[in-house]
């Protein structure tokens, strides 16, 4: 298995099975894992959020699942406190940083899952990068940003930093997995309230 999309056959495996009724997925771009979450089962409700407003547009723009819906503002999701049972926070840690894993715990119940999913490619050099970091998103992603941009976003933290900021911030951590020799998966579960 590689490449940025095949990796749902790990989420069906690893992530599915976690995922309760009232689920938000945090950052989720242009909507394609809500809507596969929503595809897959059937019975959650998913909210996926993201602050920006050409993604969700896009997201909406697809959306037929009515157990599916897409949420720009920060606002709404903040007064979302100590509400969903799950969240999914895929590709967004690299980017948003540890600020991510307070407004899911925020937004979480007590005892609420989160599934963290990312890049486990710390230090990695630059030859290496450029033959790993291939698919079209990514590809697009260093169009977006620049080589040199986009290769410090990518390398500068992983599995490891993910725990350490979680379990400051109120998480344990249920489960760890490293795959295909790049990626990371994170399982924790919310310390009591907000
Ligand atoms: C690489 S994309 C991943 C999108 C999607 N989760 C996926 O796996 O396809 C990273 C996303 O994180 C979002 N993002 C960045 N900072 C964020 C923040 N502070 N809160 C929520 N989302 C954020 C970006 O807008 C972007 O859509």
């Amino acid at each position: 298995m590689s490449g940025y999309w095949s990796l749902s056959t790990l989420v069906k495996r690893k992530v599915l099975p976690g995922l309760r009724s009232q689920h938000l997925d945090f950052g989720c771009g242009g909507g394609g894992w809500p809507h596969f979450l929503g595809r897959v089962n059937r019975r959650l409700k998913i909210v996926g959020y993201d602050p920006s407003v050409p993604k969700i547009q896009h997201a909406r723009s697809f959306n037929k699942r009515p157990n599916v819906q897409f949420i720009y503002s920060p606002e709404i999701i903040r007064s979302c406190r100590d509400h969903f049972s799950s969240s999914t926070v895929f590709f967004v840690l690299h980017e948003a940083g540890d600020a991510a894993l307070e407004e899911v715990r925020h937004t979480l119940s007590p005892g609420g899952l989160v599934y963290v999913l990312d890049y486990d490619i710390k230090g990695m050099g630059k030859a290496e990068f450029i033959d790993f970091f291939d698919s079209e998103q990514e590809l697009e992603e260093v169009h977006q940003l620049g080589p040199e941009a986009a290769y410090r976003l990518h390398t500068s933290r992983g599995l490891e930093e993910c725990v350490a900021a979680a379990e400051r911030i109120g998480f344990r951590t249920l489960e760890t997995d490293v795959f295909d020799e790049g990626y990371f998966i994170w399982a924790g579960q919310k310390i009591g309230r907000c």
